[in-house]
C-alpha cells in the first residue's frame, strides 16, 4: 500500500474555495458559477481551450463505499488533476451495472475498500493531462472499464479489444501512470474502480478509456452504452454472430442479456429463448424480442437438456449473461453439436471453475468469452451511440428507474431485489 500513500505527498493546489461554498457539502447543487464557467459553451462550436480548474484539486461529492455490502456514503472528496495521458471529467449521469454490485458485495472477489465504484456513465471533459491528443475540454465522453492504447498488438488486431496496457483490472485501485489514487479524503487515498470510478462528480480516467461521442446524444440515456448494453449487443453481433433465421438462447435477462437479445433480433434470429430464474423478467423481455421463456427451476433436469429438446438437438448460439458458473456450463452444453457457439459474458466469482466433458468440445461446439462485446472502446463505441441516434438501437426501454445522486443506494437496492433493468443516477439534480 506504500505506493498509494505516496499520493498524500503530491502538492496539488485546490480550487478557489469561493467556488466550493456550503452547497457542495449539502449535496444539493454544485457551485453554479463554476458550472457556468466550465461548460457554458458546451454544444456550441467554441470549446474552452482550458478550464479554470485545470491543474487544481477539485473538492466535490462522491459516493464512497467504506465496507463490503454497506450503503455508500455521499461525502466530499478531493480529486487531483489528471497526470500524463489522463483526463478529468465531470460526470453527468451514471448507472449501476451488476459488476459494481459484485465488487461492492465482495463475495468471491478480492475486497478493496474504501473505494469509489461506478463504470457506466457519461460526462464532459474538464481538463487534460500532458500528452493527451484527440480530446478537448468540453467534449462529451463515455468512460469505459477497459481501454485502447492504440499501440499494442491487441489494439492493432481487428480481432481483439484486450489492450495490453489498459485491459480491465478489477484489483487495481490506483492510476497506471504513477500507482497513486487521484481521490482523497482529508489526505487519505480512496481506491479507484476499473479505472473509471464514476460515482463521483469528478473523476480521472486514462485517455485511452474514453470514447468521444456525438455531442447531440442525450447523456442521460447513452450513459448505459458505456458498459452493459454495448457488452450484450456486441456479444451477439460481434462474437456469437447468429445467422438470419437461427435460434439463440440468452441466459440471464438483466440489461446485458436483453441487450444480447436485442442483438439477436437485429441479426434476424427467429427463435430467441430467454432463460432466467426470475419469472418477472419474462413480460419485460418480450419487448426485446424474446420469443420463449425457460425457468430452470421449473424442471428437475438440467436446463441444457430442456433446451436441446425444445430445439431438436440444441440452439445455434447461446449467450450467457448471469455471472453464474452453472448458467455458463448450461449455456455451453445447450448449443447444437457441429456448429453451436456459446459466448460467456457474465463475471463469475474468482473461485468458479468451468467443468464440462471434453467430448462436448470435440463434437464441434465452440466456447468463447468476451469483454465489452469485443468493441474497441475508442474506435467502436461512438458508432454504437450513432446506432441509437439513427434509431437502429433502442436504449430507452432499458432505463426503468431514475434517482438523484443523493439516493444512489436505492439503485443498489433495486438491483439486489432484481427489479428493473437500468437505474440512471443523476449528478445534475
Ligand atoms: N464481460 C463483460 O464485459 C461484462 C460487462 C458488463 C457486465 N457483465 C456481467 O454480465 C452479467 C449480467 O449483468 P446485468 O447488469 O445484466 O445483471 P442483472 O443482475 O441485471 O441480470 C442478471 C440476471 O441473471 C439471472 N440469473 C442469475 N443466475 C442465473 C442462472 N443460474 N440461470 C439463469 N438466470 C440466472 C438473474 O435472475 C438476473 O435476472 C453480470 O455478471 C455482469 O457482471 C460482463
Ligand atoms: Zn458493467
Ligand atoms: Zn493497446
Amino acid at each position: 500500500m506504500n505506493h498509494v500513500r505516496k499520493a498524500l505527498t503530491v502538492p496539488f493546489k485546490t480550487v478557489n474555495a469561493k467556488c466550493f461554498d456550503t452547497r457542495w457539502f449539502s449535496y444539493k447543487s454544485p457551485c453554479p458559477a463554476l458550472q457556468t464557467r466550465l461548460f457554458s459553451n458546451v454544444g456550441s462550436s467554441a470549446k474552452p481551450a482550458m478550464s479554470s480548474t485545470a491543474g487544481l484539486v477539485i473538492p466535490c461529492k462522491a459516493a464512497v463505499a467504506w465496507e463490503a455490502g454497506k450503503p455508500l456514503v455521499i461525502q466530499q472528496v478531493e480529486v487531483a488533476p489528471p497526470q500524463a495521458m489522463e483526463v478529468r471529467i465531470k460526470i453527468k449521469y451514471t448507472s449501476l451495472c451488476h459488476t459494481d454490485l459484485y465488487f461492492w458485495e465482495a463475495k468471491g472477489q478480492t475486497p478493496l475498500f474504501p473505494r469509489i465504484f461506478g463504470h457506466e456513465a457519461a460526462g464532459i471533459v474538464e481538463s487534460l493531462g500532458e500528452g493527451v491528443t484527440g480530446l478537448e475540454v468540453g467534449d462529451h465522453v463515455l468512460p469505459v472499464f477497459t481501454g485502447e492504447c492504440g499501440e499494442c498488438a491487441h489494439c492493432k488486431s481487428d480481432e481483439s479489444n484486450m489492450c495490453d496496457l489498459l485491459r480491465i483490472n478489477t484489483e487495481r485501485g490506483v492510476m497506471l501512470s504513477d500507482g497513486r489514487s487521484r481521490f482523497s479524503i482529508n489526505g487519505s487515498p480512496i481506491n479507484h474502480f476499473v479505472g473509471t470510478s464514476t460515482f463521483s462528480e469528478y473523476t480521472v480516467v486514462h485517455s485511452g478509456c474514453l470514447a468521444k461521442i456525438n455531442p447531440l446524444a442525450p447523456l442521460d440515456k447513452v450513459c448505459v452504452l458505456s458498459c452493459g448494453i454495448s457488452t450484450g449487443l456486441g456479444a451477439t453481433l460481434n462474437v456469437a454472430k447468429p445467422q438470419k433465421g437461427s435460434s439463440v438462447a440468452i441466459f440471464g435477462l438483466g440489461a446485458v442479456g436483453l441487450a444480447a437479445a436485442e442483438g439477436a433480433r437485429i441479426a434476424g434470429a427467429s427463435r430467441i429463448i430467454g432463460v432466467d430464474f426470475n419469472r418477472g423478467r419474462f413480460e419485460q423481455a418480450k419487448k426485446f424480442g424474446i420469443t420463449e421463456f425457460v425457468n430452470p427451476k421449473d424442471y428437475d433436469r438440467p436446463v441444457q437438456e430442456v433446451i436441446a429438446e425444445m430445439t431438436n438437438g440444441g440452439v445455434d448460439r447461446s449467450v450467457e449473461c448471469t455471472g453464474s458458473i452453472n448458467a455458463m456450463i448450461s449455456a455451453f452444453e445447450c448449443v447444437h453439436d457441429g456448429w453451436g457457439v456459446a459466448v460467456l459474458v457474465g463475471v463469475p466469482s474468482k473461485e468458479a471453475v468451468f467443468v464440462t466433458k471434453p467430448i462436448n468440445l470435440l463434437n464441434e461446439r465452440t466456447l468463447k468469452g468476451t469483454f465489452f462485446g469485443n468493441y474497441k472502446p475508442r474506435t467502436d463505441l461512438p458508432s454504437v451511440v450513432d446506432m441509437y441516434m439513427n434509431k437502429k438501437l433502442e436504449v430507452d426501454k432499458f432505463i426503468t428507474h431514475r434517482v438523484p445522486f443523493s439516493e444512489i443506494n436505492k439503485a443498489f437496492e433495486l438491483m439486489v431485489k432484481g427489479e428493473g433493468l437500468r437505474c440512471i443516477i443523476s449528478l445534475e439534480d
